[in-house]
């Protein structure tokens, strides 16, 4: 067997701690699909296709593919022939709402499971909405994203 990932989020922007969940994922699937939604529930500060291009750009690896999806991630894991769902846990804060979307995938598909990997320690704190804060403000984010993370949000800032 070949397991296939399916690592599913808005990645608006992808941070480094995106990254370090697709490299440790790498680590028990031949290969990761970041799955990008299209439908999320908060006005992305980046267009769909600018998240995905910029995902392409940070992570140039042969096994992972990067799509965009629109409807329910079960049926886009089912059609993409994956077995299992990714998601970062960075806190018990994170808990509730991920435990309650691992049953709601399992209901809806199973025999797919859901696992969950814990980031780089350095990176526990990391998330979009605090990178899109910071750099709104002008604040130094280049540490906490890829360089063409960091000159898009210049970009987007400096409108
Ligand atoms: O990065 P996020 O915002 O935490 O990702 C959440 C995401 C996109 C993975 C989740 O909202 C999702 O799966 N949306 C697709 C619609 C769906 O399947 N909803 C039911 C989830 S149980």
């Amino acid at each position: 067997m070949t397991p296939v990932a399916v690592f599913p989020g808005s990645f608006d922007p992808l941070t480094r701690g995106h990254e370090d969940l697709v490299r440790r994922a790498l680590s028990f699937a031949d290969k990761v699909i970041v799955a990008v939604a299209v439908n999320i529930t908060k006005q992305p500060l980046f267009t769909l296709d600018e998240r995905v291009s910029l995902i392409r750009q940070a992570v140039a690896d042969p096994r992972v593919e990067v799509r965009s999806f629109d409807g329910l991630l079960a049926d886009f894991v089912r059609a993409a022939g994956a077995t299992l769902i990714v998601r970062g846990l960075r806190a018990v804060s994170d808990f509730e709402y991920e435990f309650q979307m691992a049953l709601m995938n399992r209901t809806l598909a199973p025999g797919v499971e859901t696992v969950f990997v814990v980031p780089a320690f350095d990176l526990t704190y990391l998330s979009s909405s605090l990178v899109r804060e910071v750099a709104r403000f002008g604040g130094d984010v280049s540490r906490l994203v890829h360089p063409a993370v960091e000159q898009a949000l210049k970009r987007k800032f400096s409108k």
